[in-house]
Parts: C-alpha cells; structure tokens; sequence
C-alpha cells in the first residue's frame, strides 16, 4: 500500500474545518489591519534561500528540498531549484521584480505550504503551513519605523485573542543591525576560541564562519557554555538601542506583554533589530507557534532597492495544535437532514437542496431507497438537528414535514417559508 511521505499528513475532516476557521478569521484580521495577500510559487531557484536565509542555517544547510532541474529544450538553461522552506525571501523577491517600492508600504500577507527536512514529530512536518506577513517599502514610507514593529506585534496579540488561544508568551529581541553585528561577531569568535574545541561539530564549525548561529545549537552539553556567551544587546548602537526601546514603549502604551529573551537570535541570517517569537505552553518541544523580525538589508543583498521591512509566520499546524488543546472543536453540522421518501424523490430532494443551499444553509440529503428509519440514523450521525420529509404528500401540498429531532416535534411547512423555519430551528 502506498502511504503519505514521511512528514507529511493528510488533513481530515472534521479538522479542516478548524484549518478553514483559522484562516477566515485571520483574513478578516488582516484586512483590518489594511494587508493584501500575495501568493508565490511554491519553488524557486535555490540561490533565492542560500542568499537571504543563509549557507550557514540548519534551514539551507541541512534541510531544503533541492533538486536540479534538467534543461528540456535548448532555449532552457537547468538550474537548482528549491521548494519554499518559508516565504520572507519570496515576498521580497516578487518586491524586487514588481518594482512594488513604487507602491510606497507594501502590507502583504501570505497563507501556504513550507518545506523543510526536519526530523518529524508533533508540531513538526516536512510538508507545514505558515500564515505571514511582511510589510516592506521604503523608508521614506515609514517602514523603518518602530511604529511598525509595533503594529505587527500588536496585530498578531488581537489576532491569538480572536481565535481564543490564550496562555501564549511573546519573547522580544533585537539582534542589532550590520554595524552592531561585526563587533558582535568579533567579540564572539573570541570568546569561543578557546571552548569550541569542546562543542559539537556544527559548533565549531559555526564558531569560525558565522558564529551568531552557535545560538541555534540544541545539543545539551553545549548549553552551559553557549550561557556564558556575550549578549548581541550589549553591542547594539545608538539608532538600534533608541529603535529597541521605542518598540517597547509603544507596546506597554497598547498594553501588549512581553519578555526580553536576549538569547533569541532567530534561525535565519537575515534578520535585523527586533526579533522575536511567541511560544505556546500546550505545544510541548516544539513550542513555538510563531517567529518573525526585522530584515532592512535583505531586499539590497538580492539586488533590490533599500526596503526594510518587518514580518513574521505563523505555524498553521501548531497554531491548529494549540487550539485543539484549549478549545471547543469547530464542527459544521448540517442545518437540515432532506429524507426523500419513495421513488422519484431524489429529483424533489435535489431540487429543495438546491434552494436551500442558495440561501446558505447547510444541507445533507439521504436517498429514495432509504426507509425512514435509515435517514432518522443518519441524520443523527451527522449532527443534524432537523429532518426534512419529501414524499409525495407532501409536494402535492407544497408543504413539508420538518421534524425536530431534539424534540421529536413535527410541523408542515409551506416551502416559501422552508428556509426562514429552517434557519431559526438549525
Ligand atoms: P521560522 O521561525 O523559521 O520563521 O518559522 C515560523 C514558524 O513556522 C515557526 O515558529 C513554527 O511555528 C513554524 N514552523 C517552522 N518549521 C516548522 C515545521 N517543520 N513544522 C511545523 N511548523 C514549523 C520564518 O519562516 C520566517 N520567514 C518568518 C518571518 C517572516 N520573518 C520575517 N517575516
């Protein structure tokens, strides 16, 4: 029997409808917040993650989807393609070939499948779905602005509140910017000059070339020395220190809790001043449901115009995780169970569906070969509260037997007034 890939799952009913609940209510969120959808390509050319995320990740050193992709006609050249392992570097390469700058603040939000070979366990997949968004312009358009570092966090609270999950910690950062980062790195290689040797091999390995990602190691036994390690905060500038601060003033005035994490250096090199993730106590290891920061200079190191900008992801799966944890599971029941009774019925059964269905209710329908009994069973089963009958009777009449199954009580009901009935019983 062929099974789904390792680390990747089919989604069932009845969760997808809690999939589909979460994404309505964060579009409706988004669009308060005036973010338009942008959707990108699945797969891009491997370069695009090697050049933005960094050679040196667990992301593209270890875990990308890369294949080559063989020329099929002359006029096609072959080339290393990638799936998506996240979506921050496409956004910002479509920003780049759309000439979207001249669009001045760009709010953009993404839903969609992300790629990454990780070791599969709950919360983690091969094959996941992050809600994003970045918003990306030119300065001159506000995007530096802590106002917006801000604005994203305190979206991205309402949008938790909105979907009832509650208990979640918000860790804040900021990881400075390049000037910061050369005498930070400086100092870092010097403090692990002389522990390295006693790391683990991606340590030591990171400790010479890009010694900021020692800060993603999850080996035990590297903890206790990663811990004496000097703190990005203590070498940030002037501009970045002011921009940090002015982030948190604005989110005590809105009232939105959080706790600096000055370990929490993010798993991506591109990122800039603030940094942060929001973890979930219900998640267990894999506890964060949602990472983003600042990224000023990813859009010139791919060849585009100066363009800060400031984003973040959700794990759909996690986020689904947590909800299930706390809440009251989303169900759509039908409002109404239509039994046809005897033959030729099933054309009078459809032909109700059908106009119930345009009035947006619900509607499951049995089969003229069922006896009553079966469509009482199965319209339970399925969580229908009302049974409709269509039987001869009753299109002769032009009148319906609505039965409640709760409480056994049956009326007719002229099919003018199906609908109206249907809704305030369902
Ligand atoms: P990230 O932290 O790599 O950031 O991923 C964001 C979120 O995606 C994580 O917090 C987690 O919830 C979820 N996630 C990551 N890997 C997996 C996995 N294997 N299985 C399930 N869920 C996973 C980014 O991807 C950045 N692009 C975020 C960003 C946007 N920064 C700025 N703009």
């Amino acid at each position: 029997m062929i099974k789904a890939v390792r680390g990747t799952r089919d989604l069932l009913p009845p969760e997808t409808a809690l999939w589909n609940f979460v994404e309505k209510t964060v579009r409706d969120v988004f669009r308060a917040y005036n973010f338009h959808e942008i959707r990108t390509p699945i797969f891009e050319e491997t370069q695009l993650f090697a050049r933005s995320v960094g050679e040196e990740t667990d992301i593209v050193s270890k875990e990308m989807f890369t294949w080559e992709d063989h020329a099929r006609a002359q006029s096609e050249k072959g080339q290393s393609l990638t799936l998506r392992p996240e979506n921050t570097a496409g956004v910002v390469r479509a920003y780049i070939e759309h000439k979207l700058e001249q669009r001045g603040l760009n709010k953009l939000y993404y839903i969609g499948p992300q790629f990454r070979r990780e070791r599969p366990q709950k919360g983690r997949y091969r094959q996941f779905y992050q809600i994003g968004a970045e918003v990306i312009g030119p300065a001159s358009a506000g995007s530096e602005s802590p106002a917006r570092d801000a604005e994203i966090l305190e979206l991205l609270t309402t949008l938790l509140d909105r979907l009832g999950i509650k208990n979640w910690n918000l860790e804040l950062n900021s990881v400075g910017c390049a000037n910061d980062r050369v005498a930070y790195n400086e100092a870092l290689r010097k403090a692990l000059e002389p522990v390295a040797a006693n790391m683990c091999a991606d340590c030591q390995r990171r400790a010479v070339t890009n010694p900021l990602r020692v800060f993603d190691c999850k080996v035990p036994a590297d903890q206790p020395i990663i811990e004496t390690l000097p703190r990005i905060g203590e070498f940030l500038d002037e501009p970045c220190r002011q921009h940090f601060e002015q982030v948190q003033t604005i989110l005590k005035s809105v009232g939105v809790d959080f706790q600096i994490n000055s370990r929490l250096v993010r798993g991506l090199d591109y990122y800039t001043r603030t940094a942060f993730e929001f973890t979930h106590g219900a998640l267990g290891a894999q506890n964060a449901i949602l990472g983003g920061g600042r990224y000023d200079g990813l859009s010139e190191s791919l060849g585009g115009p100066a363009a800060p900008g400031i984003g973040f992801a959700i794990g759909e799966d996690r986020l689904v995780l947590a909800l299930q944890e706390s809440a009251n599971a989303v169900q759509i029941k039908p409002d109404v169970y239509i039994a046809p009774l005897g033959a030729g019925m099933n054309s009078e059964a459809a032909k109700l569906a059908r106009e119930l269905r345009r009035q947006d209710l619900v509607v499951e329908m049995g089969d003229e070969s069922f006896r009553l009994k079966k469509s009482f069973e199965t319209a339970t089963k399925l969580g229908a509260r009302l049974i409709l009958i269509v039987g001869e009777n009753e299109i002769k009449a032009n009148a319906f037997a609505l039965k409640n199954l709760d409480t056994g009580k049956q009326t007719s009901v002229p099919r003018a007034e199906l609908a109206s009935k249907i809704q305030v019983s369902a």
